[in-house]
């Protein structure tokens, strides 16, 4: 596996980051998960903007226009072996003496970036859908920024891990849905698509974006509102979405069938309709 880290590509073995970035001592970075679908970088110019947002959330000055992150990434894929991908892109404050407060003067970020193939879920799983479980949110207020300081996330995809589960789901203050541990979540009930508004309680997803715009283009209905806590008890439906994971039918919530308990007619609906529109996109690309 070829990797970038700070202006070279090496073998994952080579590649080696000081014990002081800041990135292990504090977690104090951002990163980004695209996906590259026979080699054509999936939504590029959305995935830079949403690491341009992150990266101003956490006030680091970008080290790359959109052109040059454009061509180390092509680089990137071009250098390891899969047809599709998935790249893992890390920006920390880069190495300084340990002290919270911002290095002064600035140091270089740390950047490495890594691609790994990328397997989308296999027919069985589509065809049963995944379990989840639910617990509270509690995270920070800035779940819109992509910060790789992830410890909560770690912990709370666990507990679906230790339930024999796949996924859970986060639920704010007691009242609301807001996503999954590490995906975004959307209720479907009466043939209508809720999801959730982008604010930040949320990280805003690039698949969450595709699927509704695949939904506006079918003229599937949707609402974006809060989804309260007590309407994950009678949902039809209920869906995950993530750049690895693309659409996925959760069956089970909480040891519950999910509707009839088998993945339902919006799942099907909006999975074939990612599948269709990520071969036009990728036609159109090619
Ligand atoms: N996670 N919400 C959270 C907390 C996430 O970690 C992710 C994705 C999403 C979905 O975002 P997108 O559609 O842009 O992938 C929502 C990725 C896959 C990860 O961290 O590995």
């Amino acid at each position: 596996m070829t990797v970038y880290l700070n202006g070279q590509f090496m073998p994952i073995e080579e590649a080696r980051i000081p014990v002081l970035d800041r990135g292990f001592i504090f977690g104090d970075g951002i990163y980004e998960v695209i996906p590259a679908y026979s080699r054509h970088v999936f939504r590029l110019t959305e995935h830079l903007r949403r690491l341009q947002y992150s990266l101003d959330g956490i006030r680091l000055p970008n080290p790359h226009s959109n052109q040059e992150w454009t061509g180390i990434i092509n680089d990137l894929i071009k250098r390891n072996e899969a047809e599709d991908q998935y790249i893992y892109l890390h920006i920390t404050r880069g190495v300084a003496k340990r002290d919270h407060a911002f290095p002064n003067p600035l140091v270089q970020p740390t950047i490495f970036i890594m691609s790994s193939p990328l397997v989308t879920p296999p027919v069985e799983l589509l065809a049963s859908g995944v379990r989840a479980i639910t617990a509270p949110d509690n995270r920070w207020l800035r779940c819109d920024i992509k910060a790789t300081s992830l410890l909560p996330n770690v912990l709370l995809r666990q507990m679906a891990i230790d339930a024999g589960c796949s996924e859970t789901i986060l639920i704010r203050d007691n009242e609301f849905m807001t996503e999954g541990a590490a995906s975004n979540i959307f209720l479907v009930k009466n043939d209508v698509l809720l999801a959730p508004p982008k604010d930040h309680f949320m990280l805003p997803g690039i698949t969450y974006d595709v699927i509704l715009e695949i939904a506006t283009t079918n003229n599937i209905r949707y609402e974006i509102r809060r989804i309260g806590k007590e309407e994950l008890s009678s949902p039809d439906e209920l869906l995950l979405t993530s750049s690895t994971k693309e659409v996925l039918a959760i069956t089970t919530l909480d040891n519950q069938p999910v509707g009839s308990g088998k993945p339902g007619a919006m799942f099907t609906r909006l999975h074939k309709l990612y599948q269709d529109y990520k071969q036009d996109v990728m036609r159109k690309t090619s």
